[in-house]
C-alpha cells in the first residue's frame, strides 16, 4: 500500500473556472484532469495548438464533460492578456489559477547561454505573475479566488547547473508570499505546492541523458520512490477548496520526504 501514488480526496468545485498553465501534459494535465473531475470549468493554457486540440479530446473523453482549451505562452503579456478576457466572456470570471507552465535547462553556470537564463526567468517568473495579475484582476471583482503555484525542491535548495530554475523557483515562492500578502484583503489566496522528484517528459528527458538517476532518487527519498502526478492532485483540491480557506502564503511540499532528509550513508 505504501508504494501506491496518491489519491485525491473527493472535494466539490462546482462552479469555480479553473485556468491552468501548461496544462497538456504532465502535472498540468493530471491536475487540470483532477479539477474538472472536482466540477471546475477547466480551461488549460498551452502553447502548441495540436498539442492542445489532442489533449481536449483526450481529456473531455475521460472526465465526460468538456475541457477547454486555449493556446497561450505565458511569457506573452498580451496574449496572456487577451486569452483571460476571453475566458471570462465565454465561462465569467476566474475563480482559479494553477501557474503550472514551467521550463528548465541544465548546464554549466560558466559557460551558461544568458538567453537561455532570461527565457527560463520569463516564462517560470514573469509569466507566472502575468497570468496570476490577468487572473486576479477578475478576482478581484468577484468576491475573491485561490491561485495555487507550482513551486519545486529547487525553491528551497541549490543544485549544480540549474542556476536559472533555482533561481526561478526561488522566486516563485517569494512571488506566492509577496501577491497573498497583497491580495488577501480582496480575498484572493495564494499558496503553492512544491513538488520532489516527479515522473513526467521533463524528468524522463533528464533520466534519458543520464543527468538525474530514478534509483539514486529513489534511494534518498524517505518514502523511497519516484513520484507520479497524481501524487499532487491532493494538494491542488485542498488549496482550490474551502477546507484551505483561512490559508495563504503557504507552500505544500510534496515530496516523498526529500526536503526533511539531511541524511546520507
Ligand atoms: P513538462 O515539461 O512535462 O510540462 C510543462 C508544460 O508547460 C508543457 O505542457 C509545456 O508545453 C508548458 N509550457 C512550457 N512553457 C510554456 C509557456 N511559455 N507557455 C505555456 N505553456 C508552457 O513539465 P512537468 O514536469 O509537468 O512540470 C510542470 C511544472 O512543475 C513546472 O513548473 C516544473 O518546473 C514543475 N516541477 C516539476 C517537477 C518534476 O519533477 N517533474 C518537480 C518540481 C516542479
Amino acid at each position: 500500500m505504501a508504494e501506491q501514488p496518491s489519491s485525491a480526496a473527493r472535494v466539490d468545485l462546482t462552479g469555480q473556472v479553473c485556468v491552468v498553465t501548461g496544462g497538456t501534459r504532465g502535472i498540468g494535465a493530471t491536475l487540470a484532469l483532477a479539477a474538472a473531475k472536482s466540477g471546475a470549468t477547466v480551461c488549460v493554457l498551452g502553447r502548441d495548438e495540436e498539442r492542445l486540440e489532442t489533449f481536449v479530446a483526450a481529456a473531455t473523453r475521460q472526465v465526460g464533460k468538456h475541457i477547454a482549451g486555449r493556446v497561450a505562452d505565458v511569457a506573452d503579456p498580451q496574449r496572456v492578456s487577451a486569452t483571460f478576457a476571453d475566458i471570462a466572456e465565454t465561462w465569467g470570471p476566474v475563480d482559479a489559477l494553477v501557474n503550472n507552465a514551467g521550463i528548465s535547462k541544465v548546464g554549466s553556470s560558466l559557460n551558461y547561454d544568458l538567453a537561455d537564463f532570461a527565457r527560463i526567468l520569463d516564462v517560470n517568473v514573469t509569466g507566472l505573475f502575468a497570468c496570476s495579475q490577468a487572473a486576479a484582476r477578475q478576482m478581484a471583482g468577484n468576491g475573491g479566488g485561490s491561485i495555487v503555484n507550482i513551486a519545486s525542491i529547487s525553491s528551497f535548495i541549490g543544485q549544480p547547473e540549474r542556476a536559472a530554475y533555482v533561481a526561478s523557483k526561488s522566486a516563485v515562492l517569494g512571488l506566492t508570499r509577496a501577491l497573498a500578502v497583497e491580495w488577501g484583503t480582496l480575498g484572493i489566496r495564494v499558496n503553492a505546492i512544491a513538488p520532489g522528484y516527479i515522473r513526467t517528459d521533463l524528468t524522463a528527458e533528464l533520466i534519458g541523458r543520464r543527468v538525474l538517476s530514478e534509483d539514486a532518487i529513489a534511494g534518498r527519498t524517505p518514502l523511497r520512490r519516484f513520484g507520479e502526478t497524481s501524487d499532487l492532485a491532493g494538494a491542488l483540491l485542498f488549496l482550490l477548496s474551502s477546507s484551505s480557506a483561512f490559508m495563504t502564503g503557504h507552500v505544500l511540499t510534496v515530496d516523498g520526504g526529500w526536503l526533511a532528509n539531511g541524511y546520507f550513508k
